[in-house]
């Protein structure tokens, strides 16, 4: 009989829909403007143990392209609060020896966040201890759209698209796919993130709202990863090499490496 053995290598690549704020601020009789902030303090804490478990990218939905039907009170809260972290906080990205992306349509977001993002992204171009991309104003569906009309303005005629031609026109380009998407807050579903890259990503989901998150929950969910068996469509051992000299024997006793 073949063993499988479980897939025991750390995500690369870490992608959280952070999810709860809101529920976690009324839980306790404040505004949801308290919830957010209290959320940008998780996605500190999550920073920070994922440099510690040697994770090497982590992707945080900040902001989607269906949030700005929020209240449009909620939604300037945001964007001050997402220029401010980015102004105020900038050290703490410098100090942790964190590269910053930003994925999503920069175009659409105000003026001064743009300016921050900028700043914060190539300010931190060339750290190396972990890439932590911000997705603000972000959809996956919106990315494909945009990724496809920026081929279709620069393709050479009768060329067609292909996955690999199409990714590079993606906003995380040619970064690895995440390894473990994870959503908090008890909801169980993708709402628009990174469509085209989570195709085989591992999905955990936590009944923990964002705010509540340390790095005990973000080690826990890289443990139960780590414990997952990934085919990637394939078969769960690479089918043995048939030895011409010992013909059907060399099909025994074969384990998966
Ligand atoms: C969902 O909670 C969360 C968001 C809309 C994103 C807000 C995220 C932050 C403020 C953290 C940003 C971090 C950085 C580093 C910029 P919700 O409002 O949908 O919660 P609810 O489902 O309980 O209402």
């Amino acid at each position: 009989m073949t063993t499988i053995k479980p897939h025991t290598s750390l995500p690369g690549h870490v992608a959280i829909i952070m999810d709860g704020n809101g529920r976690w601020a009324t839980a306790r009789g404040l505004r949801r403007s308290r919830g957010h902030r209290a959320g940008v303090e998780a996605a500190k804490r999550i920073v920070l143990e994922s440099i510690a478990i040697g994770i090497d990218q982590l992707t945080l939905y900040a902001f989607s392209t269906e949030n700005w039907t929020r209240s449009k009170q909620e939604v300037t809260f945001l964007m001050g609060l997402v220029a401010r972290h980015l102004r105020t906080e900038y050290d703490f990205y410098r100090q942790n020896n964190v590269r910053v992306r930003h994925i999503g349509c920069l175009s659409g977001l105000p003026a001064e966040v743009q300016r921050e993002i900028e700043r914060v992204t190539t300010d931190t171009a060339d750290n190396t201890a972990i890439t932590v991309n911000l997705a603000i104003n972000y959809g996956g569906r919106d990315e494909i759209v945009r990724a496809v009309n920026r081929w279709v303005d620069a393709r050479d005629p009768g060329e067609h698209l292909c996955e690999a031609e199409l990714r590079s026109y993606l906003d995380l380009g040619e970064a690895s796919d995440p390894d473990l998407l994870i959503r908090t807050g008890g909801e169980q579903r993708i709402s628009n993130f990174l469509l085209w890259q989570c195709a085989y990503a591992e999905l955990a989901f936590s009944p923990r709202l964002w705010p509540d998150w340390d790095g005990g929950d973000l080690r826990r969910a890289v443990d139960d990863f780590r414990r997952r068996k990934r085919n990637f469509g394939g078969t769960p051992i690479p089918p043995p090499e048939r030895d011409p000299l010992r013909g059907a024997d060399a099909l025994q006793g074969v384990s998966s490496s």
